[in-house]
């Protein structure tokens, strides 16, 4: 906005997303109103979860979605008229940008992508703002809940959002030193990564331990037939959906699911008095906490770089990119290419760094 009002560039608001776009709810964008907006958190333009390819889910061959999905973009490339706008900056994450991507591909609508979400998997930036913010968050409430767990010698499962990536988990994870890290790129094994951790962990001497748990890590199928009472492969299967198609793994409540798991493993319990050390799991869903408050620096000034990128193409009529953080830079990539979906890549130095956390706590004390 800053730059729009240097260019002389009239601003509207869309609200609530994708469903005020299709409803036509617009209001005048007045940069005396907002000059400050990159100090506040949350959106004053509200957001929905609205799809307006939700249609899709119900096509029933590639064939048929594709053809849906051409006129729908084409309807909304339309929607430019009556809603007397020359170009659309969208700013979001993987769904938003995805909508975005399809009105330029298949209608040719002047769209640019501002990455945002607290998840950060979006495959075209480094990072988007917001991630750094939920992440001190989450690190902030683990380090905290510390305090409790050693007064109780207990063990806290946190769960933490951030859907199908574990971005947010990892590097709140680590960043709070979390004993064990559970992410949804790779499915877990209850009994190696959890039980046997917990295990070497009180005979090393520790009473108390966090686990930090995304909200959409689930154990593997090895590991749902052999270690769980309470859960089987078909409650993953049966989870419900949301308007995007996505599994809503946060009905799973999997901290829930792992704290009763553990609390019923005689076997675990026995460690625990044999080594003198209380024996007892509670979880704690982060849940909205993490999208709550005001943005850090970091998040302030990278959405005011992206602000500001974003306008610049607006303003050169370069439009079907997503502006993006690549290292210390802010580039231009397709918005096909950048909003794509992006996961923790077992092979990156965060997974080894998780691993060696993990490992070193209790090897070092049993030499
Ligand atoms: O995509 C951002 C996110 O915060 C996810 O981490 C989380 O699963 C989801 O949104 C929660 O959405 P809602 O607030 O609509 O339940």
């Amino acid at each position: 906005m800053l730059k729009a009002f240097d260019s002389n560039v009239e601003c509207v608001g869309i609200l609530k997303g994708w469903k005020g776009f299709m409803e036509n709810i617009t209001i005048p964008l007045k940069i005396q109103d907002h000059d400050d907006l990159h100090t506040l958190g949350g959106t004053f333009l509200y957001t929905s979860r609205t799809n307006p390819f939700k249609k899709l889910q119900k096509a029933k061959s590639e064939e048929e979605k594709e053809k849906l999905k051409e006129e729908i973009a084409k309807d909304m490339a339309k929607k430019f008229e009556k809603l007397d706008i020359d170009a659309l900056i969208a700013i979001g994450g993987d769904d938003t940008l995805g909508v975005a991507n399809s009105m330029y591909k298949y209608g040719n609508a002047n769209v640019i992508g501002c990455p945002k979400t607290i998840d950060n998997d979006l495959a075209g930036t480094d990072f988007t703002f917001g991630f750094w913010s939920a992440v001190q968050l989450a690190s902030n409430t683990m380090d905290n809940l510390t305090t409790t767990a050693r007064s109780h010698q207990r063990i806290f499962i946190v769960e933490i959002m951030g859907r199908d990536a574990g971005f947010l988990t990892m590097y709140s994870g680590i960043s709070s030193g979390a004993d064990i890290i559970l992410v949804p790129e790779t499915p877990f094994s209850f009994q190696n990564h959890v039980i046997d951790v917990l295990k070497r962990r009180v005979k090393a001497g520790h009473k108390y331990h966090i686990i930090a748990c995304s909200e959409g890590a689930y154990p593997s199928d090895k590991s749902l037939e052999n270690d769980f009472k309470t859960i089987s492969k078909e409650t993953i299967q049966q989870l419900p959906k949301d308007s995007f198609g996505n599994p809503l793994l946060n009905r799973l409540n999997i901290s829930q699911i792992l704290s009763k798991e553990i609390n019923l493993r005689e076997d675990l319990k026995e460690e625990f008095e044999n080594n003198n050390a209380n024996f007892e799991c509670r979880d704690v869903v982060l849940g909205h906490t993490m999208r709550a408050g005001t943005p850090n620096s970091f998040d302030r000034i990278l959405g005011l770089r992206l602000g500001l990128a974003a306008m610049k193409l607006v303003l050169n009529n370069d439009f079907g990119k997503m502006v993006a953080l690549k290292g210390t830079k802010i580039k231009n990539v397709p918005l096909s290419e950048g909003s794509k979906k992006k996961y923790i890549d077992p092979k990156e130095d965060e997974v080894e760094l998780r691993n060696l956390l993990i490992k070193i706590r209790y090897k070092s004390r049993e030499i």
